[in-house]
Formats: structure tokens, sequence, C-alpha cells
């Protein structure tokens, strides 16, 4: 069975990673669009490295939960039939163990230069103005998708959605587009749409099924069912 994921904040939040639209409607104490817009960063770099060093920073203090870990199981038995896309820029879906990622809002973990274009690894701070490895100039900004910006790949995220089964969507406010149309692309493709979500979220009417509770609890419940009802395929 093709089975595409999507997930938002929520999956990661009983990790201790605290979620966009908290509500304060703020995130982590900033106006998203003083921290996560091209002009935020345009008009106060050292504002937004500060916010994105110490998002990098906090990861080493938080571990993947039940609902990552469920996830990768999933995806250990089905391999190529299954997709994860992720509008989390944290690593945890990867220290559960998933491979078959797709960060759609780019990563913590990763640079972007606006010197040369490319895209790499990075642990460190980026508040410094560090030379980018690979061109020499001081131009690297966190490599995350800003409002107004293009979400990386679109072509297979989309493509994966015409051919699924099944497309589940956990732990996100199906506020933001394109990620909020994906149960419509799915659906106009034939696939079976699910919810799962500490509340209703704003899309939920277009799900053929929701559950509501948290992550932890739902998501690992939820691939049991699954495998269960998949059995006979794995033996
Ligand atoms: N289990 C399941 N769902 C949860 C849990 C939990 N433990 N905790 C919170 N939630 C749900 C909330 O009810 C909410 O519907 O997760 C959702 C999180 O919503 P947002 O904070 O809006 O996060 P998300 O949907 O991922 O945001 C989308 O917006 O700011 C941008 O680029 C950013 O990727 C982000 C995008």
């Amino acid at each position: 069975m093709r089975v595409v994921v999507l997930t938002g904040a929520g999956v990661s939040a009983e990790s201790g990673v605290p979620t966009f639209r908290d509500a304060d409607g703020l995130w982590e104490g900033h106006r998203v669009e003083d921290v996560a817009t091209p002009e935020a960063y345009d008009y106060q770099p050292s504002v937004v490295h500060r916010f994105y060093d110490a998002r990098r920073a906090a990861l080493s203090g938080v571990e993947p939960n039940p609902a990552h870990r469920a996830l990768a199981r999933l995806e250990d038995l089905l391999g190529d039939d299954f997709l994860l896309v992720t509008q989390n820029i944290d690593d945890l879906h990867e220290r559960a163990g998933s491979a078959r990622v797709v960060h759609m809002h780019g990563e913590l973990l990763s640079a972007l230069c606006r010197g040369c274009g490319q895209r790499m690894p990075w642990e460190g701070e980026m508040s410094g103005h560090p030379p980018c490895p690979r061109c020499g100039v001081s131009e690297l900004r966190p490599d995350v998708v800003w409002f107004g910006e293009i979400p990386y790949d679109m072509d297979r995220i989309l493509e994966a959605l015409t051919e699924a089964e099944l497309f589940v969507s956990i732990g996100t406010s199906g506020v933001v587009y394109p990620a909020a149309g994906f149960v419509h692309q799915a659906r106009m493709h034939g696939a079976r749409t699910l919810e799962l979500n500490l509340e209703p979220s704003e899309g939920v009417s277009m799900f053929h099924e929701s559950r509501q509770g948290p992550a932890g609890t739902l998501v690992p419940a939820w691939v049991e069912e699954l495998l269960a009802r998949l059995g006979g395929a794995f033996g």
C-alpha cells in the first residue's frame, strides 16, 4: 500500500519542541513575521540568526517520541511505498530512524549560502557571519523556507500524492499552504485520508476520518492497526 504521511509541529510537541500557533499566537515569544520572512532577515539579520541559532542549539536537548518512532517502523515495512513529508525543521524523524523524509520547509541543521546558492549541513551558529566553506562569502542564512518562499521538493511530493492510496496528516493546524492543500490533492487522486491531531484542524472536513488526541499515543496505535491490516503482506 502506498502511504504518504504529512507531519507538522504537533508531532514534535511531546518531545518538547514548541508548536507555532500557541494560545498567545507567538513562536517562542516572537511574532512569526518578525523571524520567518525574507523581509525580517533583510531588516534585522542578527535577530533572525539569534532566533534560529537558539532553535538549533535546543535540538540537542530533545529526543524523538513514540510518534516519530512508529513512523520509522512503518517506513521499515513499506520501504519505497512510503514517503514522510514534514513541515518541521527539527531532525527528530531522522533520529527516530526515518530515511525517506522530505523537509518541505527546510532544516535547522542546514545552511543556505546567499553567495553561491549551496545548501550544506550546518550544526553551529550563524550569528558570527561565518564564511561559506564552499565559496568563502559570509552570506550564510538558515536553510528554512520562510513565508513568501517556495517549499522544497514540491515535484516529488505532488507525484507521491498522486500515487498515494492513503494520506495521513499528523499534528498540523492546516492553515499554511501548500501543505494544507495536500489532503485535497490526495483525495482527488483517489486516496483515503486520515487526520491525527490534538484537536480538529482547520481542514478537518476534507478528511474521510479524523481522530483526536496526542500524537505520541494516536500514531503508534494507528501504525499497529495498519500493520495488522496489512499483516498478510508482511507474513
Ligand atoms: N499531538 C498531536 N497534535 C498536537 C499536539 C500533540 N501532542 N500538540 C499540538 N498539536 C496540534 C495543535 O493542535 C495544532 O493543530 O498540532 C498543530 C500544530 O499547529 P502549528 O503550530 O500551526 O504547526 P504547523 O501546522 O506545523 O505549522 C505549519 O507554519 O509557521 C509555519 O513554517 C511553519 O511549518 C510551519 C507551518
